[in-house]
């Protein structure tokens, strides 16, 4: 988590720590511990140059305008594609760096779908490793090894040698997807420039992570460079995905439309600014290749499967990850989190896994706990108590390690000893370790890319494991973040442990004391009585005494050898750290890595590399399940060890409703284990809110609520409205267990999304291009929550014409696509409208406490017919936890002229019955039912609402619905 306030107003601001928010009543404030009263870091140490981003600067320098342009020579056909050299078309122009006179282009032809175009300079073309490039095992290339025969593709490459500008056209429309055409190619070594045009009104998705509406803007920019930072609107966040889809519409000639999609990924995590203009898209980096990948689709869902092959296919998560999550920051000892876990009980709302932040760690410091307050025979018991119940624990972990003062020997932290003797950290250019700050003090960040980091972070995990059996690791802080500019600890670490150079929620100045968002619109009355309150509170705050300051030596950001100008590159990228300083709250780019790469040239990587390890770690842990992860910072491929949360929200509607396009965007990513802080991260929540939010989350993928220190405490049961919001979505989610998991089984083997946008299931319906404030989860479910305080209803739009089925999964009652129109639906507090689309088959089953219980309970069958009469679902089955399976089964179930047919394919086998068969659709009542040979007589039909219930078929199905094939006809 970050402390930081936010506040919307014309736009969002993102202050920097300490400043107190506005409101009050019923916050509670955290008292500080007694290593708390340590003196403070001075809150200028996080501070940089203020530096003016080139897309702020109206006098920057054009780089289209000063630069000469590439002419291509040598061209050639080499196997699977083509080669050139590129040479520099005049004067060098040394916009934004120095120009590569001679580069290397590579054309290379994937299977079909799949086209590569790397530009890299010819000193580096022998393939060394280099700075240009990035290393293979830390982002796989997209293109590998295999020939492909260039005329067998779907795409088409076409080049001008003089000036330089190419472009990738679909050979089936000729349609051109990607072109330079117009512009120049600017390759410098700090400084990356191309630009392609764009057909007017483009609709185009992804480009992550930023806050927005899943449909960018046609003049907008973004900007990627990992960051910790409280999710403000339009900024560079977390993670860094450079890819693309645009999706197009084509008239044919009988009028209706049809859709074609492709994607554009660039290899490059470099920091970045996209600039969206009316008709073009220019992409620019501050360092590495142009190395794109285009997939050709045809659809969305055809791209993004693509695109998420070639980064990496996501990890199939452990059945129990899908169940609910509880967390908070402000879990002060084992029985608050005993308490936690008791009263969810006692409320009969579900809870799989409890959840702590940093409070249960002794100092901040990785791989410990506080011997007091989470004395580790309190703890185990408690972690044997939770698990025999079914119930699991998952830790957050943070980046930094501690580095413990050398004059105190009471201070010793084995594990820092450990990781020094390992080697395994960031250095300065110097040679000297990089300190900075970060929750425990100063502190020093793991180097990856040493030798010996690997085998001391396994250790260290397995021995913390012995102590605190933790199921799953949530990784914060990962872009990597420190609290200070540089190496600010190099000549401090005597004064450790210091406190951060900002207060914390709760304490003295930073007390949580706004209202729930649109307090005075929901209970004016009370609005009136708190205003003096909350001015009351916050004056008392006021008078408190700021606590000491240390004192520091100063360090300065020393430049390495490097004839770059590494710690600020002459192009400023649109970075939202204050200032645009790269080195502002995170390691600085001169951090330098043991294989000599500094982390200007890695930095987006390190929170997937720590994934990665912390993966291996986690197989070593618990050898043979697959590791549960979650982690704030990623790139592509992060999926294939871990799931995401969308970072420090706040409690509020805009946030929830940002939540859709949110985890939409990470679906595109190849993360599709994602959710975010359910009723809100930073601030107060209140009821409707969360009665609200916890009902959306409970369709998500990963599903958590989650709470900053010092707010208002927000569990489902708090509220009684919000205990039976959360009872009922949780009913519902727990019922498609089954479903949400073989959805990720499809993610995992195919690269097939699981939450979905209308539009990639609709790919020719060209009015949903928008649509983000509904959504699907895998092809049958669509979702469409309220969004908006103090409404009792929603509207939505149902793709499809009159000749499309959704059914209400409420009451089952059909009715026909909107054609593209918005229609109005109840949804009074408490109720989340949902649809199954017909055409889909669910194989559901009975909910219960936990998923564990879930999986004995018995089965129904939910057929809904499409306007044919035909439904078609699937069911993958296995043990829920191993990594790699003995066994494993695949139930198909197809429905077609009033018969269904379930057949199976593998060993895997459970014993839990069918309870019943609900067919929706069924224009006639049948006469005769049958259940293999055998007739069944407990049915019912209703001529008006078309449905066909059987019952009671727990005898016939004994010994395990799914152990063999069966037939049900009713004709
Ligand atoms: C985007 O960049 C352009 C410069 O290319 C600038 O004029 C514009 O103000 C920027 N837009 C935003 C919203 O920052
Ligand atoms: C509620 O408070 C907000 C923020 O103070 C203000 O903008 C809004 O006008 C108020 N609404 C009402 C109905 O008083
Ligand atoms: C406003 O607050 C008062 C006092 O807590 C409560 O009795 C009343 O029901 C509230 N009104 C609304 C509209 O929530």
């Amino acid at each position: 988590m970050r402390v930081v306030v936010i506040t919307i107003a014309s736009g969002l601001l993102c202050a920097r720590a300490a400043a107190a928010q506005t409101g009050t009543s019923g916050t509670t404030t955290a008292s500080p511990t007694s290593w708390r009263s340590i003196p403070t870091l001075p809150s200028d140490i996080d501070q940089g140059k203020k530096l003016l981003a080139n897309l702020e600067n109206p006098n920057a320098k054009d780089a289209q305008k000063l630069c000469p342009g590439y002419t291509a020579t040598n061209v050639r056909n080499s196997p699977g594609g083509l080669s050139a050299r590129l040479v520099l078309a005049g004067a060098n122009c040394n916009v934004y760096g120095t120009d590569i006179d001679q580069l290397d282009l590579r054309v290379l032809f994937g299977p079909k779908s799949r086209l590569n175009v790397r530009i890299l300079p010819v000193e580096i073309a022998g393939e060394q490793e280099s700075w240009y490039d990035i290393k293979e095992d830390y982002l796989t290339r997209t293109v590998n090894g295999v020939h492909f025969n260039p005329t067998d593709s779907e795409l088409d490459f076409q080049f001008n040698r003089s000036p330089f500008e190419f472009s990738v056209a679909r050979k089936s429309t000729g349609d051109v997807l990607f072109s330079t055409k117009g512009s120049k190619l600017v390759f410098e070594n700090q400084f990356l420039e191309f630009r392609t045009e764009l057909p007017e009104k483009y609709n185009l998705y992804g480009l992550g992570e930023v806050m927005h509406n899943i449909r960018l803007g046609n003049k907008y920019n973004r900007t990627l460079y990992a960051t910790d930072v409280s999710d403000p609107l339009d900024e560079n966040l977390y993670g860094s995905h450079p890819f693309y889809y645009e999706h197009r519409y084509a008239k044919l000639e009988d009028g209706s439309k049809k859709g074609y999609a492709h994607g554009v990924y660039l290899r490059n995590l470099h920091g970045q600014d996209i600039l969206l203009r009316k008709k073009s898209l220019t992409w620019r980096t501050i360092g590495g290749m142009v190395d794109l990948t285009f997939y050709s689709g045809p659809t969305p869902a055809d791209v993004i499967a693509d695109h998420v092959k070639t980064v990496g296919l996501p990890a199939m998560q452990q059945y129990w990850t899908l169940g609910f999550h509880q967390c908070r920051w402000g879990y002060s000892n084992v029985s608050d989190l005993e308490g936690v876990v008791e009263a969810y009980r006692d409320f009969g709302i579900p809870l799989e896994t409890i959840w702590s932040d940093i409070d249960y760690m002794d100092q901040y410091r990785d791989w410990t706990n506080d011997p007091v307050t989470y004395d580790l025979n309190a703890f185990s018991a408690f972690l044997n108590k939770i698990h025999a119940d079914g119930q699991h624990y998952v830790p957050i972990f943070d980046a930094a390690i501690y580095v413990p003062n050398p004059n105190n020997a009471s201070d010793a932290y084995p594990y820092y000893d450990a990781g020094l003797a390992a080697d395994a950290y960031l250095k300065n250019p110097d040679g000297s370790l990089y300190v900075g700050a970060v929750w425990p003090g100063f502190t020093v960040f793991p180097d990856w890319s040493a030798p010996g980091t690997q085998a001391w972070w396994t250790d260290s995990f397995q021995k913390w494991h012995k102590e605190v059996e933790y199921d799953g690791i949530w990784l914060d802080m990962n872009e990597v973040s420190s609290f200070c500019v540089g190496s600010c600890g190099s000549s401090n670490i005597a004064q450790n442990p210091v406190h951060p150079p900002f207060s914390l929620p709760g304490e003295p100045g930073n007390l949580v004391l706004d209202y729930p968002e649109g307090f005075n619109n929901t209970n004016a009355t009370e609005a009136v009585s708190a205003a003096a309150a909350i001015e009351a509170r916050q004056s008392a705050n006021a008078a408190v005494e700021p606590s000491p300051t240390v004192a520091l030596f100063v360090s300065q950001v020393t430049q390495g050898v490097d004839a770059r100008a590494i710690n600020y590159p002459p192009y400023v990228i649109n970075h939202v750290q204050d200032g645009h300083d790269l080195a502002v709250h995170a390691v600085s780019p001169n951090a330098t890595h043991s294989d000599g790469s500094l982390e200007y040239d890695v930095h987006s990587l390190w929170g997937h590399l720590e994934t990665k390890a912390t993966y291996e770690s986690l197989l070593k842990v618990s050898p043979g399940k697959r590791p549960f992860i979650i982690s704030r910072s990623s790139a592509p491929g992060t999926g294939a060890w871990a799931g995401h949360w969308g970072g420090d929200n706040a409690s509020k509607w805009l946030y929830m409703a940002l939540s859709i396009p949110q985890a939409l965007s990470f679906s595109m990513f190849g993360i599709p284990m994602f959710g975010v802080d359910t009723c809100g991260f930073h601030g107060n929540t209140d009821m409707e809110l969360c009665a609200r939010w916890m009902q959306l989350s409970a369709f998500f993928p990963f599903y958590r609520n989650h709470n900053v220190l010092a707010a208002i405490s927000q569990e489902a049961y708090r509220w009684a409205a919000v205990a039976d919001s959360s009872r009922t979505a949780m009913a519902i989610r727990y019922t498609l267990l089954p479903y949400m998991y073989t959805l990720f089984h499809h993610a995992h083997t195919t690269g097939a999304t699981v939450m979905r946008a209308l539009s990639w299931e609709f790919p020719n319906d060209e009015s949903l291009v928008e649509i983000d404030r509904q959504f699907m989860l895998g092809p049958a479910i669509m979702v469409a929550p309220v969004l908006d305080q103090g409404a009792n209803y929603t509207n939505a739009t149902f793709p499809g014409g009159e000749n499309e089925k959704w059914y209400d999964w409420y009451t089952h009652e059909a009715r026909s696509g909107s054609e593209g129109k918005l229609v109005d639906l109840k949804a009074p507090l408490g109720h989340i409208p949902v649809f199954i689309r017909g055409g889909n088959i669910l194989a559901l089953q009975h909910p219960a406490y936990t998923t564990a219980e879930s999986r004995k309970n018995p089965w129904d069958i939910l057929v809904a017919l499409d306007s044919e009469g035909d439904a078609y679902g699937d069911l993958y089955l296995d043990d829920g936890e191993s990594l790699i399976q003995e066994k494993t089964t695949f139930i198909t179930l197809e429905a077609t002229n009033s018969h269904l047919n379930v057949s199976r394919k593998g060993q895997w086998t459970s014993s839990e019955p069918l309870s019943s068969v609900i067919i929706l659709g069924v224009s006639k009542k049948p006469r005769r039912i049958t259940l293999g040979q055998a007739q069944l007589d407990k049915w019912s039909w209703g001529e008006k609402a078309q449905i066909l219930k059987m019952t009671g078929l727990e005898g016939a199905t004994e010994g395990g619905v799914w152990s063999k094939e069966w037939e049900l006809s009713w004709k």
